[in-house]
């Protein structure tokens, strides 16, 4: 539970940071599907954490210079006969009693309202977003201002992007985020392990999701967190595979990139493992050398190690591990400096996580990678796919048939802590023996 203190202590840090700026954010929209359906309600992040409100049509602006006025909100006004239809609103009145807004008002009220919170402003913290619309306002109002800023001697010079700062403070879980994210994790958890039992040759893929999902919801989780990934066969080699839709069969294997959303905290997990309870010769050799590839990789996720060396040290592995096996062939160091192993190994080895599966946060100032510090929360996720139609690159071996429709991925959740790391989703098993019970 993340209590309303904290999102103020949020938004005191940031207005520390933005000094005599105003900064605007902007909810989420209401999303349509077709016609008069809307997609469930999904708030903006970068909102949701400096506010906790989570509604559509809704404005929050920080004005640390402002006397009476830090935090304002504009949200939708109480109108019951469109709540009825849509669900209950906040209202002006709660939204400073409840979000603790020193003032608010309706969203209507905005373009009158917004200029007194701008106008001795030096600049304007904005972000602009795929709202075009609400950009365009926000450059009017900035351009207005600056038409008159002769007359006053004060006002916005510039607009500049919230990211670098938010983003920052974003990047360091706190522990109520934690504690939201550890029950993420911990639904996700039981969710893979289910299915590694429920899953067996002859059933179908969209089984297995729809009892992955089952956990997520029953548990009070909002639901996955990104389209559950649930690939037999050669569907492994697919990254993004989400159609979930083919029978499975005896000596397939099953890659599992399942997490859900609990309270908008994201889990991300991804097991492999036959669906027929024992590897094929083939299928464990991959499957080790990505195992080791990931164990040694998350033992590089240390405070103070730049943000690289855990994929760097992950695709070490997987190269020795394909040369070893005649899939690659050369001097190692060239093969990892000219990426040849990318065929095999297309993707980065993680990413940041939070309030966002791809969460909010720089992997690198310049040259310099950003280090590792406690309260990162990073995935941790290699993989090898050799797909019916992989090709090496151009001097590289041919690939005999006997690897081909092999995917392995393996990803965990490691967040990083004082003395070193711990593995979230260290719940679910994976090693060879486990993956064959
Ligand atoms: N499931 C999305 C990812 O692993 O990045
Ligand atoms: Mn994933
Ligand atoms: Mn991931």
């Amino acid at each position: 539970m993340i209590l309303y203190t904290e999102y103020k202590e949020r938004r005191e840090q940031l207005m520390a940071k933005i000094g005599s700026s105003t900064a605007i954010f902007r909810s989420a929209p209401v999303a349509v599907m077709h016609n008069d359906v809307e997609y469930a309600f999904r708030q903006d992040s970068d909102f949701y954490y400096l506010t906790g409100f989570n509604e559509p049509e809704a404005v929050a602006v920080l004005a640390p210079h402002h006397e009476e006025h830090r935090f304002v909100l504009f949200v939708q006004p109480k109108e019951p006969e469109k709540e009825v239809w849509t669900g209950y609103r906040t209202g002006v009145e709660a939204a400073k009693e409840k979000y603790g807004a020193d003032e608010a008002y309706p969203i209507t009220e905005l373009d009158e309202k917004l200029p007194k919170y701008l106008e001795k402003a030096d600049r304007i913290y904005y972000q602009l977003g795929r709202d075009r619309s609400f950009n365009d306002t926000v450059i009017r109002h900035w351009q207005q201002l600056m038409a008159t800023y002769p007359k006053r001697g004060t006002g916005p010079v510039a607009i500049e992007s919230t990211n670098p700062v938010l983003h920052t403070m974003r990047l360091v879980k706190s522990a109520a985020e934690l504690e939201m994210l550890r029950k993420a994790v911990a639904i996700s958890v039981e969710a893979h392990n289910h299915a590694r039992e429920f899953a067996h040759p002859g059933r179908y893929e969209y089984e297995v999701q729809a009892e992955i999902e089952h956990i997520f919801r029953r548990h009070g989780a909002t639901g996955p967190a990104y389209p559950s990934i649930v690939a037999s066969g050669a569907n492994s080699c697919i990254l993004h595979y989400i159609e979930n839709d083919r029978q499975m069969q005896e000596n397939d294997l099953l890659l599992i990139d399942a997490g859900c959303s609990y309270g908008y905290y994201n889990a991300d997990i991804t097991r492999t493992f036959p669906v027929g309870k024992t590897f094929t010769p083939e299928q464990k050799t991959i499957y080790e050398i990505v195992l080791k590839a990931q164990q040694d990789a998350i033992a590089q996720v240390q405070p103070g190690n730049p943000y690289n060396l855990f994929h760097d040290t992950a695709v070490r592995v997987l190269v020795e591990g394909l040369m070893d096996l005649g899939l690659l062939a050369g001097d190692i160091e060239e093969i990892i400096k000219e990426e040849k192993y990318k065929p095999f190994y297309m993707h980065r080895t993680g990413h940041w996580l939070g309030l966002d599966v791809h969460d909010a946060g720089v992997y690198k100032h310049g040259e310099n990678w950003q280090l590792f510090q406690p309260g990162h929360l990073v995935t941790v996720e290699p993989g090898l796919y050799i797909g019916s139609d992989t090709q090496p690159v151009e001097g590289q071996p041919a690939i005999d048939d006997r690897w081909r429709g092999i995917g392995v991925r393996i990803e965990d959740d490691v967040l990083l802590t004082e003395s070193g790391h711990e593995v979230l989703t260290a719940g679910v098993p994976k090693s060879v023996a486990e993956m064959e019970q």
